[in-house]
């Protein structure tokens, strides 16, 4: 077909080998000055789009922006999020922070594949799932939204993400940067010395540029006394100079602007999703001489270039059916499988706590309001209205159907007591919903004074166009399952206020397993929970995640041993909230130093409750035979065995260190790790590698990265600090300058 507007001939030409960005520059020379502004911001009147996103429009269609009618460019659409389409109805995923657990980047790809098609289905061509902010501290709130608390791992679990959506669509990293805290997100400004910045905060976010992400989206909070939006050291210098970013960059949502200009100039491409802060700055700038127009012309030809890249505008439109299809379920419920982490299983006279191994007419008592629950994670962007969610109680009551399951929710202590004592095994689901944690949508004093920046009145003409494109752009999902019929609100969540159990949970579970020695705690959260106060109170404790449409089938699977767990901690559970950075989740200003997680318990000397990378499983492992080789990249080998009886998978997890070093460094810091999947009784080769870079120090006067030279060891293990870990010694003798 020839092509009809000018954006098609411009596909074409990049089709045929021109360069989206010579392409791109040619077709924006060609807008005017009203059409190259329309493209800065959503070119959506705020009125009109407040109003939609609040009554109902939030999660029922893309969010457009950059679209030129008169030339044929499309407009980008996008739409979140990390644990699947925002939509109308989809596939719900387990959450990033459980996808996190299961080590798995080829099977995190499977997960975007699935996300990227369902997105196909509703017109959006920008996905807004890949978030890989580092859990600084487990009480903040989007924990879940993200994979762990090390860069490498969170690195490559989310190139893995990258890899798979971007198959059908373009897709955005987020929140660049420093954005792990959410009731302050609008307010606080994050202190960060460059080589924590570079080696601690920032590596994964490189990993994924690298992985050719195609856009990424600015935080909402300030680094270093500036805005992100509007952060040259950020965007310009770091981004695009020192990675070579060379996709467009988009802010975040309502309020993720200050100043317009300043953005503009930082390198900010489009403001989202409203016409809110930067219009009017830059149109006076403009008139005023201020700015130049090839400013404006350069972002607008970035965001276009990566659109005639990916192939914006012609990418096939996929059939519903494909939404929450067969091959989706299965998929979603093999992640939880892989997720979810055994982190106790001692005996009970004489046999493990699990797998459950019960006879015909046993009795299960399952107790705690989340067990019915439809909890499948944080009630904000991240909201995914997946239909008929299996919950905890509904898998169990499947699986085990030769079983007598009780559950009333409305027993006293004394009652739940009564009937645990007379059951054969307690299974007590504990932990959190969207209240407790989440994206904090509430009010927040940091915005207050960017009302005025707001336009008075919209745009007739935009308005116009906005109502017909949500006309025309509908997508429905049941009332039970929209944000809006929860009483009109969101759910407030935000930071959790702690990181404990509730008092509730907490006296429920030591009821219980005061009459019932078979007592197993699953654990429904988004990152830590501290469990000193009952944790020896309980032979079994199962972390299940926010775990997806399938969670209680995965769950029982679990339980039963049909499925042998084999999910590792993405993050260190401390014995005590001491043992974490401070958090304070009203902070207006707080400092991010290079110590978190198992890091700092390893410099502070303090032993975890569960350390980083662990899990049990049902079988056994070991490790040996461990062979370093180096030429551009350092290649580690090994062999694992299946020691046990069952069929199982476990993580070789290879931790780097240099003792003597000349700056302080994590006493191991994980550098490559592997899933690995073994029959009963099976030995497989192992290999794994990482390159130099992951080993390197960040130079601050020259702004650059050295090896340092000495005796580095490697330890090949199967969680962080396994005193079973194989070493390795490797000299470096000179230090290397990268
Ligand atoms: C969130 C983003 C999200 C955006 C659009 C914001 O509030 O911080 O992560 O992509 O909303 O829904």
């Amino acid at each position: 077909m020839r092509p009809t507007t000018p954006f098609q001939s411009a596909l074409e030409k990049v089709n045929n080998g021109t360069k989206p960005e010579v392409v791109a520059a040619e077709l924006v020379a060609s807008m005017t000055i009203d059409e190259k502004i329309n493209c800065l911001d959503g070119a959506v009147p705020f009125w009109v789009g407040i109003k939609d996103i609040t009554t109902g429009g939030y999660h029922s269609r893309p969010f457009r922006a950059a679209k030129v009618e008169r030339l044929g460019i499309p407009g980008f659409h996008f739409s979140d999020g990390p644990r699947g389409v925002v939509v109308g109805e989809a596939t719900a995923f387990p959450v990033s922070m459980a996808r996190g657990a299961t080590f798995d980047p080829e099977l995190e790809e499977r997960v975007g594949d699935a996300i990227g098609k369902e997105l196909r289905t509703i017109g959006a061509d920008l996905y807004g799932g890949i978030c890989v902010n580092l859990l600084r501290h487990p009480a903040w709130g989007r924990a879940q939204e993200t994979y762990g608390e090390d860069p490498h791992h969170v690195g490559e679990m989310g190139a893995g993400l990258t890899r798979g959506a971007q198959r059908h669509v373009m897709a955005t990293l987020k929140h660049f940067a420093l954005n792990s805290m959410e009731n302050a997100r609008f307010g606080v400004d994050v202190t960060v010395d460059e080589r924590t910045l570079h080696e601690v905060y920032l590596p994964h976010f490189k990993r994924i540029v690298d992985e050719g992400v195609a856009c990424v989206m600015t935080a909402y909070n300030s680094v270093n006394g500036e805005w992100c939006s509007q952060n040259e050291a950020l965007l310009a210098e770091i981004l695009r100079g020192e990675w070579g970013f060379a996709g467009f960059v988009i802010s975040d949502w309502i309020f993720g602007v200050r100043d317009g200009v300043k953005s503009l100039q930082a390198g900010l491409d489009v403001e989202m999703p409203y016409r809110m802060i930067r219009n009017a700055p830059i149109v006076a700038a403009l008139t005023e001489g201020l700015i130049t127009e090839e400013l404006v012309a350069s972002a607008v030809t970035r965001t276009i270039a990566t659109m005639l890249k990916f192939n914006v505008g012609k990418l096939p439109l996929l059939d519903r059916s494909v939404v929450l299809c067969k091959e989706h379920l299965v998929l979603s419920q093999e992640v939880a499988e892989k997720s979810m982490v055994l982190l106790k299983n001692d005996s009970v006279s004489g046999d493990k706590s699990l797998p459950l191994e019960l006879k015909s007419g046993s009795k299960i008592a399952i107790f705690g309001r989340l067990a019915a629950a439809r909890n499948i994670g944080d009630g904000g962007s991240s909201d995914v209205m997946a239909p008929n969610v299996v919950t905890p109680l509904v898998g169990i009551r499947e699986h085990f159907s030769n079983c007598e399951v009780v559950y009333d929710p409305g027993l006293s202590f004394e009652e739940q007591m009564q009937v645990a004592k007379k059951s054969d095994v307690a299974i007590v689901v504990v932990g959190y919903t969207k209240e407790e944690e989440g994206e904090f949508i509430g009010d927040s004093e940091d915005t207050v004074d960017m009302v005025k920046q707001i336009p008075r009145q919209d745009d007739p003409v935009l308005a116009g166009e906005y109502e017909k494109y949500m006309r025309d752009n509908h997508y429905f999902a049941p009332d039970e399952l929209r944000i809006k019929s929860r009483n009109g609100t969101f759910s407030i969540g935000g930071d959790r206020d702690s990181i404990r159990l509730l008092d509730e949970d907490v006296q429920m579970i030591r009821a219980v397993a005061k009459v019932q020695p078979r007592t197993i705690v699953v654990i429904v959260a988004g990152s830590a929970v501290v469990m000193s106060e009952w944790i020896n109170d309980v032979p079994a404790v199962l972390m299940s995640w926010y775990s997806g449409i399938n969670g209680g089938r995965a769950l029982a699977n679990i339980l039963s041993g049909a499925v042998n767990p084999s999910g590792r901690l993405p993050f260190v559970i401390p014995k005590d909230e001491s043992h974490l950075p401070f958090f304070d989740r009203n902070a207006k200003k707080i400092t991010y130093d290079y110590w978190h997680g198992q890091w700092k318990l390893d410099r502070d000397g303090n032993t975890a409750m569960f350390p980083f990378g662990f899990g049990c499983s049902y079988t056994q492992f070991s490790i040996s035979s461990p062979e370093i080789e180096t030429t551009e990249l350092i290649k580690f080998r090994c062999e694992v065995s299946n020691t046990g009886s069952l069929d199982g998978a476990t993580v070789v997890q290879v931790y780097a260190g240099l003792k003597d070093s000349e700056v302080e460094r994590p006493k191991r810091r994980l550098v490559a790790f592997k899933r690995v999947v073994l029959r009963a009784g099976e030995t497989k080769q192992v290999e794994c590698q990482t390159s130099l870079q992951s080993l390197a120090t960040r130079n601050t006067k020259t702004h650059s990265w050295f090896v340092e030279d000495g005796l580095w060891n490697f330890e090949i293990a199967q969680f962080s600090g396994d005193p079973m870990a194989l070493l390795l010694e490797f000299s470096i003798r000179k230090r290397i300058d990268l």
